[in-house]
């Protein structure tokens, strides 16, 4: 799937899978199985103990009602009526141990696969965030995962005691009458081949369905990210309109379910009525040829077919649960199973006592097939010298150093940190060994000194105040009443854009690492206050090996190599001097400012 969209459904390439992906759910099952099997027998005893009564009833019609009046007429009533209340507080009591079992059974089950789900996401490479809007996948670890609970709950044993209902209940029947069993299940016939098209096509709806949803979601959640956006572009009217449109879709496919669901009932009343009257028609027939004692058995049948009727019911609407369920493990499995393209090689060596020696061997990237940012870029640097990169929007600075974080593999060629290519290193080490400060600062709801611990959790809280004064941090904790303690909104909220960027550069500072990334690090911070971080900056460089990208001269001059990124590599290298002499597209870039 390549970049998909609120406006485009997901299209998920699994025909006919759902039988393995629920094997794969029920497998969840294996370890509490001994639990499983207790509820399963407390819900089969239950439901074979609600088929005694229509026996006893039969027997008291035709045995016990037809005895002369007297002591042991009245005992065997008073018998019966004793066993028939045993067999109500039984079937009613029953149920509630079964289902506070699975209940349970079901929860930790959804937690588990909600786990799966969610540490799959942590491993997954941004080219599957790129593709795929956040709503559509947030979705999937919320709602999607929620709805298998009732699968568990109420549908599962449900399903398996129906069976056995239907079955024992023809026992019964068989027992009493065939013939009349033969005529109930002639009416069944129909019944199981209307079901079964009316299930088929209910279950295509339902994956439609969830297609809808998936967009309405990724509306919804990119509404609130960009919520400002919105407001200042008057775009709310425009977005009611949208979300109309969204939701509109995914109810007309739902009522598409409901109207096709909705058969279900009606089909099965219809059948089960015709086979109802047949019984009648036949022990009539069955009377009128001499057939003694049929009261008691016609009875029984009645109350037979209406045991069986609710199974039979149930399992319609079992069958349309089942149908979402499987829709809902689709897309789930869509995540679980997805390649994670990065990761840990086989052997993968541990990077330790970084140099910081850094090279690009004839890399060639693009995020798209087709697309190149990078073409046969070659870039060596020796540990310890600072490299500042500059260039047009869009040149692919950012790229470059999404390459040497392994935050993408290259296309051909390769980076190498310290003579090993990233990708034979494990990614923990290879991480913990360059720091990068990204273009788009990230903070977490939670105090500053949370924030500023985010890489680096053993980190004491004057470890963190001391990197945070290192680059003038302290400011913005001095601005809150509570200082460094003070809880910051989702995403910074309450911080400016120069206090964000401050913030995450003494994460860094604090993280240490040997190798340092600053990708416009200091583009919100004012020229003043940048001047001061300067000093600092040169104090944190010194002997490291760092990536500068930055568009104000000041921050790039002191580099030992500037590299004027343009034209998918590396147009013009050199010290500022150097460059200004050669007159070119650097000297052009600075003439400009
Ligand atoms: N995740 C992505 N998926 C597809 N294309 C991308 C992605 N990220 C960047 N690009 C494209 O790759 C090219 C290089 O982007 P890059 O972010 O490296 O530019 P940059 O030099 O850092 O620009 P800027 O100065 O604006 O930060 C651009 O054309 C951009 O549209
Ligand atoms: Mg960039």
């Amino acid at each position: 799937m390549k970049r998909n969209t609120y406006y485009m459904d997901e299209v998920i390439t699994t025909e006919k899978v759902d039988v393995r992906y629920f094997k794969r759910l029920l497998a969840r099952i294996v370890p509490y199985k001994k639990l499983f099997l207790l509820a399963f027998l407390l819900l089969a005893c239950s439901s074979l103990l609600a088929l005694l009564p229509p026996f006893l009833i039969r027997s008291v019609v035709n045995n016990v009602i037809p005895m002369e009046e007297g002591q042991a007429r009245t005992r065997a009533l008073v018998l019966y009526v004793v066993a028939l209340g045993v067999l109500g507080v039984l079937t009613a009591v029953l149920p509630y141990f079964h289902q506070r079992i699975m209940g349970t059974l079901g929860h930790t089950i959804i937690a588990e696969v909600r786990r799966e789900i969610f540490l799959k996401l942590q491993q997954l490479p941004f080219d599957y965030y790129d593709n795929r809007p956040a709503g559509k996948i947030s979705i999937r670890v919320t709602d999607y995962v929620n709805e298998l609970a009732d699968f568990f709950t109420d549908y599962l044993l449900t399903l398996i005691v129906n069976v056995l209902k239907i079955v024992a209940a023809t026992v019964f029947m068989l027992c009493i009458s065939p013939v009349l069993t033969a005529v109930i299940y002639a009416a069944a016939i129909p019944l199981t081949v209307c079901v079964y098209f009316i299930k088929r096509a209910v279950r295509r709806l339902f994956r439609h369905h969830r297609a809808k949803n998936s967009n309405r979601n990724a509306f919804i959640v990119e509404s609130i990210m960009g919520e400002k956006v919105i407001k200042s572009n008057n775009r709310s009217d425009f977005n009611r309109t949208v979300y109309r449109d969204l939701q509109e879709d995914s109810a007309r496919t739902w009522m598409k379910i409901v109207r096709r669901n909705e058969l279900n009932a009606p089909v099965s009343e219809l059948c089960w009525n015709a086979g109802i009257l047949g019984i009648y028609a036949v022990a009539l027939a069955l009377i009128g040829g001499g057939a003694t004692a049929m009261a008691g058995t016609v009875i029984a049948f009645t109350l037979y077919t209406s045991i069986c009727s609710e199974p039979l019911l149930q399992f319609t609407a079992i069958l349309q649960q089942l149908s979402q369920v499987s829709a809902n493990l689709e897309r789930i499995y869509e995540t679980v199973d997805a390649p994670v393209t990065i990761h840990d090689p086989e052997h993968a060596v541990v990077l330790s006592d970084v140099r910081g020696q850094v090279d690009f061997n004839d890399v060639t990237f693009g995020y798209e097939p087709g697309v190149n940012v990078l073409e046969h870029f070659d870039l060596h640097v020796s540990p310890g010298e600072k490299i500042a990169l500059v260039g047009p929007t869009g040149a692919g600075k950012t790229t470059v150093i999404s390459l040497l974080t392994r935050f993408y593999d290259v296309n051909e060629g390769s980076v190498m940190v310290d003579g090993h290519d990233v990708r034979s290193v494990t990614l923990h080490s290879l991480r913990k060994e360059i720091g990068v400060l990204m273009q788009e600062p990230f903070i977490f709801k939670g105090s500053i000194l949370d924030n500023i611990r985010y890489g680096t959790p053993e980190a004491t809280d004057e470890e963190c105040i001391a990197a945070a004064k290192t680059i003038c941090c302290d400011r913005v904790a001095a601005r809150f009443p509570d200082g460094y303690h003070a809880v910051l909104g989702e995403r910074g909220e309450g911080l400016s854009a120069g206090e964000k960027q401050l913030l995450s550069f003494a994460r860094i500072v604090l993280k240490n690492p040997r190798i340092v990334i600053l990708d416009e690090a200091t583009s919100a911070i004012d020229s003043e206050t940048e001047l001061l971080i300067q000093a600092a900056l040169d104090r944190i460089l010194a002997g490291k090996t760092s990536f500068i990208v930055a568009h104000r001269l000041s921050t790039i001059r002191k580099a030992d190599r500037i590299l004027f990124i343009a034209d998918k590599g590396i147009a013009e290298a050199g010290s500022h001097e150097e460059l200004m002499r050669r007159k070119g597209r650097y000297y052009a870039l600075n003439q400009r400012k």
